[in-house]
């Protein structure tokens, strides 16, 4: 049973009987045009093969079959070739990309195509590299999960809708294939959204039964959700989820369960600040900004991201450890530039701190003490508080842009690789409303709004009339 509001939405997001006839047959004409230009074999894997698309999202995933003897340079330059024939054979448009080795995304009569050589293998213990496991992905899945196309759908279309579809880094949420897992382990939508509901730290599923007792899998794996994936017990399917975007999975099942409503699947707009919202908001909080801003390093977002967050951190513990302190911060990856922030309870603190000393008694270690603050630089000390010493002395940095402007303190940071590099070409130290820059104006409504999307849910159901009597069958939404 179905309530209206998943009646609805399927509606919306079933693939017309046109759309999938149109997308067979699109992947049959490329399958005959990988035969004729590379005598190879190929396969259409991802959701477009087994009909858990959402609607208008047609991606064509392409494998190009290799035999496994192929030397990994050979595959390389000829699967790119092999690509490159495809794509003049239909007059449509490539560019190249970048996973394990390089492959195309096309565009081919209006189909967004990816055409990704690997190697034909019999089993994945044979794998020679990552995206060998993928076909193997869609054979396993793609019978037992016809009964439940539109199970995945929904669930695809609440993770998408609630922030939390997509195994890249930025998102760190739920792939594609894990939601079809879900739904195929648990037997349906709901049913995935009441596990959520409860879902804690370390949940195994081990869909095949491949490892006799949890214990095995917790010591093999460590991410927060643990799926082993069925067509290769080494694997973890949910390796990419992040501890935020499963607790927030977890937050958004219990909010539909509690009062489903449409919010649930429909995306929030993306929202921008000006540069007066953002004055208002800097106003509002009477903390001080500090932030940094250099090149983007011209890698991949996946590549980028994890570095600009480990900076990040990296760059909070130097501002702590020179003891300002830090409330919030965060990073956004622009086109041309990224962007450190960092918010200070004050970015200017006392010109000088307290040593405490030790106490007079110990004699040694007294004279050490007092020999060096002997001269306190014009500060107090050294003193006796309570039986210690203690004395004055004067700081390195009173103002963080000073530290973040210094070189040697930057560069002593653990800064990620290609962030080190952008920055040895140069970066800016802005503080105070100086921060504010045109291109980070959705990534500054993000900061200054921050919300879990369940709770962004829960506010627009507030002034939904939800009628749950309205309930239909599974078939009667097809
Ligand atoms: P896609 O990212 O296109 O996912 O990867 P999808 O399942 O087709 O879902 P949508 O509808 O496009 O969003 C294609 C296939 O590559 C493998 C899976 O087999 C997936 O179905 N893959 C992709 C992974 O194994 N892990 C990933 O993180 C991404
Ligand atoms: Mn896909």
């Amino acid at each position: 049973m179905r309530n209206r509001y998943e009646e609805d939405v399927l509606r919306e997001i079933f693939p017309s009987k046109e759309e999938e006839q149109a997308v067979e047959e699109m992947g049959e004409k490329l399958i005959a045009a990988v035969a004729s230009v590379a005598g190879i074999p190929a396969m259409v894997t991802g959701s477009v093969a087994r009909g858990t698309w959402v609607k208008g999202d047609k991606d064509i995933d392409l494998f190009m079959l290799f035999p496994p003897e192929t030397e990994r340079e050979e595959l390389r330059e000829r699967g790119l070739a092999a690509g490159y024939a495809v794509v003049e054979m239909f007059g449509g448009t490539a560019g190249e990309k970048y996973a394990e080795h390089p492959y195309l995304n096309a565009v081919i009569n209006g189909f967004d195509v990816d055409l990704v050589p690997c190697y034909q293998i019999n089993s994945t213990s044979e794998m020679k590299c990552a995206v060998d496991r993928t076909p193997f992905h869609t054979r396993y899945l793609k019978e037992k999960i016809t009964p439940l196309r539109a199970d995945v759908l929904l669930l695809k279309q609440f993770c998408k809708a609630g922030g939390v579809y997509g195994s890249d880094h930025t998102t760190g949420g739920l792939s594609g294939y894990l939601c079809e897992l879900l739904t195929l382990f648990y037997g349906g939508f709901t049913e995935v959204l009441s596990a959520a509901a409860g879902f804690r730290p370390q949940t195994i599923i081990d869909i095949e039964q491949y490892y006799p007792d949890k214990k095995a899998v917790s010591k093999l794996f460590s991410e927060p959700l643990i799926v082993v994936d069925p067509t290769d017990k080494t694997r973890n399917v949910a390796a990419a989820v992040t501890m935020t975007k499963l607790a927030e999975f977890t937050a958004l099942a219990r909010g539909y369960l509690t009062r489903p409503s449409k919010a649930y699947f429909t995306a929030e707009p993306q929202v921008f600040f000006s540069k007066e919202d953002f004055t208002l908001a800097v106003s509002r909080r009477k903390t001080a900004f500090v932030s940094l801003t250099f090149k983007t390093p011209e890698f991949v977002e996946d590549t980028v991201v994890p570095q600009l967050k480990k900076t990040e951190e990296s760059i909070a513990v130097l501002l702590k450890d020179a003891e300002f302190s830090v409330i919030r911060s965060g990073f956004s990856m622009g086109k041309e530039n990224s962007l450190l922030l960092f918010e200070l309870q004050s970015d200017t603190i006392s010109s000088f701190t307290i040593r405490e000393g030790p106490p007079v008694w110990n004699v040694e270690n007294s004279e050490r003490f007092t020999a060096k603050y002997a001269d306190c630089g014009g500060f107090a000390g050294p003193w006796i508080s309570r039986g210690r010493w203690y004395a004055e002395t004067a700081r390195k940095y009173t103002e963080a842009s000073a530290l973040l402007g210094d070189t040697n303190a930057l560069f002593s940071a653990a800064l990620g690789k290609h962030i080190r590099l952008s920055l040895e070409g140069g970066f800016a130290v802005k503080t105070g409303l100086s921060v504010w820059d045109e291109e980070f104006s959705a990534f500054f409504a993000g900061y200054f709004t921050k919300t879990a999307s369940s709770i962004r849910k829960m506010q627009a159901t507030e002034g939904d009339s939800g009628d749950l009597d309205a309930v239909c069958d599974t078939n009667a939404c097809r």
